[in-house]
């Protein structure tokens, strides 16, 4: 009978300490509460703090569900924020860099004239609009990775003493479809540069932390409900864009995130993870 798998501990994430960046709205708080309602021990961190206190009381199923404010562009933020949680607890087993911006959004998508789409082109997103996506989505994620090293290190270092964790640690960046995308419908140019690079840095990092078994895994969503997407992406527009016809659900996340956490994610490294609905398949993709 040893053969035959337990799904319970095969998917189980009890144990495990996660941040979870951004954590307090959307689908970082749907994956926060995927963990902790499943037994991990989670602290959700974000600008607001009164946004990540009411998260935490009402989605908390255990109590483990801890709000933390951070800015995951200052680096003086993130140390604090490490700070906190190598006092509590020494290490840490995942850390999910889902904390992200969309600026210069662009609205017209049909041009009768070159000058129409210069215009739209130039004034959507403004120079500024690329600054502040590419520090939360890419620089954010780079140095919230670098940040909590130690204490994903150290999540290993546990678990290999006294084999307390099923599984090595693991780094998880929210990415987006977007950044698969080239088509004449872009949403936003510099979100979806900013995608793409994040995506990649989470490729790099399956490499860059090898030698000390830290994974590195991407997870790009299609529409999911959030701050971020209420009332830019109307309905008609998931019923046309997305095969399966609808968004992005709780249990669709949580079944992503607690395959990924858990031992039966446990050799998955260096990969991306598409949870979209088949929305890509609509599109010129370079995935
Ligand atoms: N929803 C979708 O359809 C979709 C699709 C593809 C990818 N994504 C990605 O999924 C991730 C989550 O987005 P969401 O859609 O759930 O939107 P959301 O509800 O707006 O969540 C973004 C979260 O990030 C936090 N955040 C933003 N800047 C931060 C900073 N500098 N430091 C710390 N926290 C910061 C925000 O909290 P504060 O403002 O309080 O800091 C907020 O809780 C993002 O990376 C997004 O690009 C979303």
């Amino acid at each position: 009978m040893a053969h035959i798998l337990d799904p319970a501990q095969l998917f189980s994430v009890a144990g495990t300490v996660a941040v979870v960046t951004g954590g307090g709205t959307g689908i970082g708080l749907m994956m926060a509460a995927a963990l902790e309602n499943n037994g991990a021990t989670v602290y959700i961190v974000g600008r607001r703090l009164p946004v990540l206190e009411k998260a935490a009381k009402e989605r908390s199923r255990y109590g483990r569900m801890f709000a933390l404010q951070g800015d995951v562009t200052s680096r003086e933020s993130l140390l604090g924020v490490v700070e906190v949680i190598r006092e509590r607890h020494g290490y840490i087993n995942l850390l999910v860099n889902n904390a992200g911006v969309a600026h210069g959004i662009m609205q017209k998508y049909e041009h009768q004239d070159i000058r129409s789409l210069q215009n739209e082109l130039w004034n959507a997103a403004s120079p500024r609009d690329f600054g502040m996506s590419f520090e939360a989505n890419v620089t954010g994620v780079y140095y919230s990775t670098v940040a909590f090293l130690e204490l994903l290190h150290n999540g290993n270092v546990r678990r290999a003493i006294a084999e307390l964790h099923p599984v090595t640690s693991q780094v998880i960046t929210v990415s987006s479809v977007a950044a698969f995308r080239r088509d004449d419908r872009p949403y936003s140019i510099p979100y979806t540069l900013s995608k793409v690079a994040s995506t990649h840095m989470g490729k790099m990092f399956a490499n860059i932390l090898k030698d000390w078994k830290i994974r590195s895994n991407i997870i790009a969503p299609g529409i999911y409900p959030s701050e971020m997407t209420n009332g830019v992406i109307p309905d008609s527009h998931v019923a046309r864009d997305v095969p399966l016809q609808r968004a992005g659900r709780l249990e669709d996340i949580a079944g992503l995130i607690l395959f990924l956490a858990s031992k039966a994610g446990g050799y998955v490294d260096g990969t991306v993870h598409i949870t979209d609905g088949g929305r890509l398949s609509m599109f010129s993709s370079t995935y």
